[in-house]
């Protein structure tokens, strides 16, 4: 298994509680979508797994091991290995295209020379073919989010979390994005998607994991439950 949650709690310093008792697993390989009403608690789950917030209540597994124990080592190794598309999207609003994408390559230590023929490929994929040097906030919102997920998935993640990544989509764009989103995850990235989008999800015919108010309601392959 490569996640698990053990009655998995968060309740945030202004009481508000925004999780209680999730007990998850999601397998290696698996595409699944999380679903559920703004502020079901999906981001907050996501934040939870990928280690950014500590919960306040039961266990994570990834891998088999506590994330909670993980020493500072073991935390950079899991960050390596797993690639986030926040929902506000969280570029260096100074930098590039280009530099955006190239910072999760200089953070794993890739040479320059293999930079330099990486970013302009993975930008062609997630189509931004060409637009190394724009700053990304002259770019649209669809834009930028795409740049969000170049960055996401350039060092091949095993396991890549998406909190609404076709948010700021036209249908045509996040069509596409959806077919990169399923020919990494048929390359072995392990996908774990928070999303509204109700066509997406019933087209996919995908896992479907539900939250309301911080519960698990439906955890089933098929379609959208809100
Ligand atoms: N940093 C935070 N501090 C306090 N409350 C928060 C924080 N982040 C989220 N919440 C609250 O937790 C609940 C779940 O939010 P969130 O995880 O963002 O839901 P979703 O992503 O499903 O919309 C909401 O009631 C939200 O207001
Ligand atoms: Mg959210």
């Amino acid at each position: 298994m490569l996640i698990q949650t053990i009655n998995l709690g968060k309740v945030y310093k202004n009481g508000i509680i925004a999780l209680s008792d999730i007990n998850l697993s999601i397998d290696f390989g698996e595409f699944v979508f999380l679903t559920g009403a703004s502020g079901a608690g999906k981001s907050t789950l996501i934040r939870l797994l990928f280690r950014e917030e500590a919960p306040t209540a039961g266990q994570i597994l990834i891998g088999g091991r506590s994330v909670i124990r993980l020493t500072r080592p073991e935390v950079v190794r899991l960050r390596r290995n797993t690639g986030v598309v926040f929902q506000d999207f969280r570029l260096m609003e100074k930098g590039t295209v280009f530099d955006n994408v190239a910072f999760a390559l200089k953070a794993v230590e890739r040479p320059w020379p293999e930079i330099r023929q990486r970013v302009p490929a993975m930008l062609e994929r997630v189509g931004l073919a060409g637009r190394e040097n724009d700053n990304v906030m002259q770019l649209s919102g669809g834009e930028q989010q795409r740049v969000a997920v170049a960055r996401a998935i350039i060092n091949n993640p095993l396991i890549l979390f998406a909190d609404e990544p076709t948010g700021e989509l036209d249908p045509q764009t996040s069509e596409e994005l959806i077919q990169l989103f399923l020919d990494i995850n048929a390359e072995g990235t392990t996908i774990v998607m928070a999303t509204h989008d109700k066509g997406i999800v019933d087209k996919l015919n995908k896992r479907v994991i539900t939250l309301s108010h911080g519960k698990l309601i439906h955890d089933a392959v098929g379609g959208f439950v809100q």
